[in-house]
């Protein structure tokens, strides 16, 4: 790229950013602006040098690049994508993408400020088990455009769960944990973990993704700590803090943790279930202030389920493991033997 090609796409990005800014209010503008400055950065003054001497040398922001972080391609020209028909609860839809299947997210009017967030993870994040976002398009709509998948592992459990042994269970918690791990790292929490948001990530079957980023929070730039997940799958004191506006609580990796073990208590139910006690949120707390936790489930292995799980389900959080050290055991107890308790 020659040295005024870049500067007009520096500009063009600025315009771009301006006019978001002008029609559809700051944050877009801001969201754009953030995205791609990353791009323009890539080319500073050394570089035109680099690159005009006609001496291309490793970068490091190229190095970067091939971490693929913070690259989201954009795509302006509309012939390059089709959509075709809803897919899930209508906010998606399958599309093709340069001649890829792809899955296709619309900013809907009144879900612009998560579709902007969801779209800043995705181009944050890159890990085999996190959904790849492809590329991004800003138009008359916003699109996100993901890796098309099949099933969630929701689905995937009510087609075919009978088929589905422990080993390739433990595999999917232990997948689930490393792409969890991974988030923390980078200081982003998911807030939404459950079977719903884990998709099956080909047709063998023996590989997940974590996706539905619209909760998460980016800890190094939301300041709002405020949590929309499931009832379900929340942390102990973020019920607490739902039905005692007194109560003092924040969403945090450890919420996340408490949502990983719920997780993969379904995980091993193969089901998305639950006892009619741990549905109602004054009921959980209630269990939970009186010692009572969901029952372990019959194919999962003891030996995890007493070291690593009903550790994650401490009423502080502060003593719960985190998600390095759950993975980390939960490779470590693989092979353990299977000991039911019933
Ligand atoms: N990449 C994808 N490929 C195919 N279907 C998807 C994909 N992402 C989401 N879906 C479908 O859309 C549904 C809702 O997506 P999700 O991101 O979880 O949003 P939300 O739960 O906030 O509506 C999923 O349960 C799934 O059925
Ligand atoms: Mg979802």
């Amino acid at each position: 790229m020659t040295k005024q090609l870049v500067m007009n796409h520096a500009k063009h990005v600025r315009i771009q950013a301006f006019v978001a800014i002008l029609t559809r209010g700051a944050f877009v503008g801001v969201a754009i602006f953030a995205l791609f400055k990353r791009r323009c950065r890539k080319h500073t003054a050394d570089d035109f040098k680099t690159l005009e001497n006609g001496l291309i040398k490793p970068l490091k922001l190229f190095q970067q690049c091939e971490k693929k972080e913070g690259i989201l391609e954009m795509i302006r020209d509309v012939q390059s994508f089709k959509t075709g028909k809803y897919i899930g609860g209508g906010s998606y839809s399958r599309g093709v993408l340069k001649n890829m299947p792809v899955a296709v997210k619309v900013a809907l009017k009144n879900g612009r400020k998560s579709f902007y967030k969801e779209l800043q993870i995705y181009d944050k994040v890159s890990h085999p088990n996190i959904l790849e976002a492809k590329a991004v398009h800003f138009g008359i709509e916003d699109m996100l455009f993901l890796g098309l998948r099949k099933f969630s592992l929701k689905h995937y459990f009510s087609n075919f769960g009978k088929n589905l042994g422990i080993e390739q269970l433990k595999q999917y918690c232990i997948q689930i944990a490393d792409g969890m791990k991974y988030l923390h790292s980078k200081n982003i929490i998911h807030c939404d973990l459950k079977i719903d948001n884990i998709l099956i990530k080909d047709e063998s079957g023996e590989n997940v993704e974590i996706s539905d980023f619209g909760c998460a929070i980016d800890l190094e730039h939301d300041h709002e700590l405020k949590v929309n997940g499931t009832i379900t799958h929340m942390a102990y004191e973020l019920l607490k803090k739902s039905i005692n506006a007194n109560y003092s609580a924040t969403a945090s990796k450890a919420t996340d943790v408490w949502s990983f073990a719920v997780t993969v208590w379904q995980i091993f139910h193969k089901s998305d279930k639950f006892p009619y006690n741990f549905i109602k949120v004054g009921d959980i707390v209630a269990n939970y202030e009186n010692g009572k936790k969901l029952p372990k489930p019959v194919l999962l292995p003891e030996i995890i389920w007493r070291y690593n799980l009903l550790r994650c389900f401490d009423l502080d959080p502060s003593s719960r493991p985190s998600m390095a050290e759950l993975h980390k055991t939960l490779i470590k107890y693989h092979n353990a033997p299977i000991v039911s308790t019933i």
